[in-house]
């Protein structure tokens, strides 16, 4: 039987795509490559198997996601294929919403048809909005305040309505701040368009690629006034959608559980640190605080140790060493040169 990995060709999904075929699990890849590479399906093969399948085409189309799903032979999901952006997601909203809901109900109207009942859901830490309390658990009040957020909460929301149903198993997973690259520099975050995260940007300072950082933000209530957020390596997040599956078995229905560290760092701690890792200062300047940041939010991890058995393993100086590695060995990502990247 196989897993079938949509959006696999993105960040979160490549990584994923390799933990689950290390785990003996045959993979299938499906990604329309809206925002992704067909570069990135080569390099995540290159990691696994040359005849690791790849279904190019729209998660939300019920009929192309059944056909793969009947094609190889598919009993179990994980499903990443979603637009990201916050920033795009405010300008963007409907867009948004057609498109990170329609691929949650074209994932299961296509899973429903075929009795298939095991599903691994993309989340994210956006839900909880800007926290109150900190380390953030999963009981800890939901609220997003972004349409990208409202997004991840109404399909978590679709998804608990269909496993009350008693049709579907489903982990709804919480990623906090995914930074990091797979250690062989082969496959790492690639965004088409011009990344708004913090550390792709602070690396395009750190290789020349840009002038400098913008700190957004300097006199939060934080040790330095730089704003705290829960960097996860992106290969730990990858091993817990493994651990996620293996666990539904145990834990039928639907589960959400946070995907942190259970550690906050601050965007200028980050900064310093990277500046080591790479070797030399990184310019940058703090400026005025961006709309809609939390102060800090970072997870409480306890339950996905009690219900994946999963703990976060590598410290955020690996995480730097290996997107560090990822952009020296591809400056440009997949594909050709950026625009211009001046803030
Ligand atoms: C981190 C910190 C910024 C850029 C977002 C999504 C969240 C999840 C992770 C998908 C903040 C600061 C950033 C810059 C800066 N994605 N920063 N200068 O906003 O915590 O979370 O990505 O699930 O849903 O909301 O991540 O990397 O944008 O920001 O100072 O040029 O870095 O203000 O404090 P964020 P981020």
């Amino acid at each position: 039987m196989a897993v079938l990995v949509t959006g696999g060709a993105g960040y979160i999904g490549s990584h994923t795509a390799v933990a689950l075929h290390e785990s003996g699990r045959r993979v299938v890849l499906l990604d329309d490559l809206s925002n992704a590479s067909s570069a990135a399906v080569d390099a995540v093969r290159g990691l696994t198997t040359p005849d690791l399948a790849f279904v190019e085409g729209d998660a939300a189309d019920i009929d192309l996601v059944g056909r793969a799903m009947d094609e190889h032979g598919v009993d179990e999901v994980v499903h990443f294929a979603a637009s990201k952006s916050v920033e795009e997601s405010v300008r963007e909203p409907l867009a948004y919403f057609r498109n990170n809901l329609g691929s949650v109900l074209g994932v299961l109207a296509a899973m429903e048809a075929r009795e298939v009942r095991r599903l691994v859901f993309s989340s994210s830490c956006t839900v909880y909005g800007e926290p109150d309390d900190v380390p953030v658990t999963e009981s800890s009040p939901t609220g997003a305040v972004n349409p990208y957020g409202w997004t991840k909460l109404h399909g978590e929301q679709l998804l608990r309505a269909v496993a009350d149903a008693g049709g579907l198993d489903v982990m709804l997973l919480r990623y906090f701040n995914p930074i990091g690259a797979h250690p062989s520099g082969a496959i790492g975050e690639d965004p088409t368009g011009i990344p708004t995260n913090l550390v792709p940007i602070l690396l395009q300072v750190a290789s020349g690629r840009r002038e400098w950082l913008q700190v957004f933000g300097g006199d939060y209530d934080t040790t330095d006034g730089s704003a705290v957020r829960d960097y996860l390596h992106v290969v730990d997040l990858a091993e817990a959608h493994v651990a996620a599956l293996d666990a539904l078995s145990a834990h039928p229905g639907a589960t959400a559980v946070n995907l942190g560290t259970g550690r906050g760092h601050s965007v200028l701690e980050v900064v310093a640190l990277a500046a080591e890792v790479v070797g030399h200062p990184i310019a940058h300047e703090v400026v005025g605080r961006r709309p809609g940041d939390a102060e800090r939010i970072w997870a409480d991890p306890s339950l996905a140790a009690e219900v994946l058995g999963w703990t976060a393993e590598r410290d955020l100086r690996t995480m730097l060493e290996d997107h560090w590695r990822w952009c020296e060995a591809h400056p440009d990502g997949f594909v050709g040169a950026r625009a211009d990247l001046d803030p």
